[in-house]
């Protein structure tokens, strides 16, 4: 299975547009070492030719063209994305649907909950019919593995998440499973196993058993601290009240991850704020330190 990171960071990108935190200005000045990166995406494939596009960004567009694959030239118009899931209903993850309307209709594979966020609060699916059919929509039925046709050695689990609702959804504070989900994707032919979560709130028992089955973890890598946007001056809300568990602390990412055996261990959804993406901090030399890695646009994984 090829794994291949469009877009590493999360809402917002890095820099983000009008961020002037010591990270984006830092980057902006030159004076911090650091990789820009785009927002939260992959691509996976079997064979290297169809593609399975994981989220659709608002940075879609760059993305495709910064990977050959996607631009096959078998026709006069033509994609290397063979179908779409999304993982949930967020801005970062949905919105490059609109920058893809030319390629309609499109195979997209979600929950209800996001399929109703998508046809209420961000009316994605109702506003595309009028683009050459539209998304067509495949149901993700928790816990229940599928297969796409492009990619049929590829076998995808949906997992409930405990995450957040987008604002603009109907049940913003009431949350159901299905609001956010993580994949295992399993290549049958090669027997390889990756578990991607760009957002992910706690990781109890029975998750980190599943995690410590997996090749690689692809893990929300968002905060390093859960009052980081506090501590940075950029905002008020906490990476647990978006969802996202930090890496450091007490019950923390980099304590969960620990605790799992000898695999590939890569952080994703990266939020501006993050110290991390400062490749002289010491909180990257802690995870240098712990053999974990930080997932950058570029960035391939073959299973
Ligand atoms: C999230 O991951 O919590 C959202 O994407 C944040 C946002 O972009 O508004
Ligand atoms: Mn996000
Ligand atoms: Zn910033």
């Amino acid at each position: 299975m090829f794994v291949q990171i469009l877009g590493s960071a999360a809402g917002g990108g890095f820099p983000q547009w009008n961020c002037n935190c010591t990270n984006c200005a830092g980057f902006r000045s030159g004076s911090l070492r650091a990789k820009a990166r785009t927002q939260s995406s992959i691509a996976i494939s079997d064979d290297g030719v169809n593609w399975v596009l994981c989220n659709a960004s608002p940075d879609i567009r760059a993305q495709l063209q910064s990977f050959a694959p996607m631009q096959p030239g078998r026709a006069l118009r033509d994609t290397g994305i063979s179908a779409i899931i999304l993982m949930d209903s967020q801005i970062d993850h949905t919105t490059g649907l609109l920058s893809l309307r030319e390629g309609c209709p499109h195979q997209v594979w979600c929950t209800d909950m996001v399929h109703e966020d998508l046809s209420t609060g961000f009316p994605l699916f109702t506003m595309l019919t009028h683009w050459n059919g539209g998304l067509n929509w495949n149901r993700i039925e928790l816990d229940r593995s599928f297969t796409i046709a492009a990619c049929p050695s590829l076998r995808f689990t949906p997992l409930p998440l405990r995450s957040a609702a987008p604002p603009y959804s109907p049940h913003r504070f009431d949350p159901h499973p299905g609001d956010n989900i993580g994949l295992i994707v399993e290549d049958l032919n090669t027997g390889g196993k990756l578990f991607y979560a760009p957002g992910l709130g706690k990781v109890d028992a029975p998750l980190l058993d599943i995690m410590a089955d997996s090749d690689c973890l692809l893990v929300d890598g968002t905060m390093w601290d859960d009052d980081e946007m506090q501590r940075r001056g950029v905002g008020t809300r906490t990476g647990r009240e978006m969802g996202h568990l930090a890496q450091n602390g007490p019950g923390g990412m980099l304590e969960v991850l620990e605790k799992l055996p000898e695999q590939r261990k890569v952080l994703i959804h990266i939020n501006n704020t993050n110290p991390i993406l400062d490749e002289d901090s010491p909180e990257r030399a802690e995870l240098v330190r712990r053999h974990v890695e930080v997932a950058y646009d570029g960035m391939s994984i073959v299973l």
